[in-house]
């Protein structure tokens, strides 16, 4: 039986920026209207940019560091997910809250109550925990003075983090994701490992996939450290999926299409789900100069503890051609516009058949259960006396949720949980705007940090009501 579920994630939603949290990589992203260059330029980490944002005279505005002010509403939210009837709740902690440096050997004990309330809430409400440990935030003293992730000490921080939330909260969880979308660290380098750009050049290459190598031993001695202290639940690996469709059936559209699919979707989840780094990334990595220090150490690990469920996040699919053609956003990366898909005002490209294809295909890779981590529709909302009509959003939910239970019911895939993203409204991750929504929630608030911050349900919220309560047999 599938669980239904909803996610929130600490940067985007907490805010309590002034409660002793240390500043981390997303509080130093500002919110630049959107407009041709806006998105791109959010998403990158240069000195300039973290330097401008501790500029305490700066007229920019931080929207993760306010997020929807879940540090204040959360007795609220949590009520109102209860009544909502969500059976699992993702939410993940922020490693600056708790250490605001990365470095502490103790945590901070206010952030470790504010975390305390959820997990006792959802003990009490007999609602599954599904904890993301890292969703893209590193501390930023951590990046300043040891380069982040590139630096393989990371992994003791990690870990001593790790240690702390076992200790603490390690009987309350059913689902442990150590890192979010960890393929976002190739093809979003500062979501993912927080990585700093050169003013003037791209990425570098070597310090990508250096610091995706200390995240996956970081992981895989998670896990090690997990079964040593006999914490329940099982570990996830968690990838950002796209579904890829061959443009037309050239057979280099094809091909094409499996090299990049390769690199930029299965190879973090192939080294976290089969503990070996795969075959067809020694070309990746002869081409592109890539030379990693994977030590005997590192391989014993990684094959020891790999991961036991596989996860994702799916919001649109994308499209592979070696032709010049019209492109559209995807979910962090751009792709090839598909004729036959309706896409949202964001430019992703609405496939619903898509899921079903995903779930078949991660399932076949990697034969354990599955969890669709995120999903949902990113859209404009209107409130208008107090309410929100967001037929939209019931569209693009009841259309997925069909595909999934096709999937679960007819293609026998084994579902363990469906996670509807940013279930109360949240800052963007892409574009670090409060417009782009998913919440079947609404909050008051807007992309300059205005608004009342008070909590309203959409008609989402009745329509996912009662399909819960119709999945679980309880009308
Ligand atoms: C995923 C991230 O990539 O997509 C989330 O894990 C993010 O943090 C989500 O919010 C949707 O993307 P966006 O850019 O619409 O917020």
């Amino acid at each position: 039986m599938i669980m239904w579920g909803g996610a929130t994630a600490a940067s985007q939603y907490e805010g309590g920026f002034d409660k002793k949290k240390g500043i981390d990589t997303q509080d130093c992203r500002p919110y630049l209207p959107r407009n041709s260059n806006a998105t791109m330029q959010t998403r990158l980490l240069t000195k300039q940019v973290i330097q401008e944002s501790k500029d305490e005279e700066s007229k920019l505005y931080y929207p993760f560091r306010v997020g929807t002010k879940g540090y204040e509403y959360v007795e609220e939210d949590l009520n109102l997910l209860k009544e909502l009837g969500i059976q699992i709740y993702r939410f993940s902690l922020s490693w600056a809250r708790l250490f605001p440096k990365g470095i502490e050997e103790k945590p901070d004990m206010e952030g470790v109550q504010y975390y305390d309330q959820i997990f006792e809430f959802c003990k009490q409400n007999n609602i599954k925990i599904f904890l993301t440990m890292n969703h893209y935030a590193v501390p930023l003293y951590l990046v300043e003075n040891y380069g982040g992730w590139t630096n393989r000490n990371m992994i003791r921080y990690y870990l001593n983090f790790a240690n702390f939330v076992f200790e603490r909260w390690g009987s309350y969880v059913d689902y442990w994701l150590p890192f979010n979308e960890i393929n976002a660290g190739y093809f979003s380098p500062y979501n993912g490992t927080g990585l700093i750009k050169p003013e003037s050049e791209g990425y570098d290459m070597q310090k990508v996939f250096e610091s995706l190598h200390h995240q996956f031993v970081a992981n895989a001695k998670t896990i090690q450290l997990a079964k040593k202290l006999k914490v329940s639940g099982e570990f996830g690996a968690m990838i950002s999926c796209f579904c890829y469709y061959p443009f037309t059936p050239k057979p280099e559209d094809n091909f094409k299409l499996v090299k990049e699919e390769q690199v930029n979707q299965w190879f973090c989840s192939d080294v976290l789900m089969k503990g070996k780094y795969p075959y067809y990334m020694d070309d990746f990595f002869e081409k592109n100069k890539v030379n990693l220090n994977i030590t005997k150490d590192d391989k014993k690990v990684l094959s020891e503890f790999p991961c036991e469920f596989i996860s994702f996040s799916y919001y649109s699919s994308s499209v592979v051609t070696t032709e010049e053609v019209e492109k559209t956003a995807g979910n962090l990366v751009i792709t090839t516009k598909n004729p036959y898909l309706q896409a949202s005002e964001w430019g992703w490209q609405i496939d619903a058949i898509g899921l079903r294809t995903t779930l078949n295909k991660v399932y076949d890779r990697y034969n354990c259960p599955v969890i669709i981590a995120e999903n949902g529709f990113g859209a404009k909302d209107v409130l208008e006396k107090e309410q929100v009509h967001d037929l939209y959003r019931i569209n693009y939910f009841d259309s997925h949720f069909n595909e999934i239970i096709k999937a679960e019911k007819e293609d026998k895939v084994d579902i363990r949980a469906y996670i509807a993203w940013g279930i109360i409204d949240i800052v963007s991750a892409g574009s670090c705007e409060m417009d782009k929504r998913y919440g079947v929630i609404y909050v008051d608030g807007d992309n300059e940090g205005n608004g009342t911050y008070r909590r309203y349900k959409k008609d989402s919220f009745y329509w996912y009501q009662d399909f819960i309560k119709k999945q679980t047999n309880k009308i």
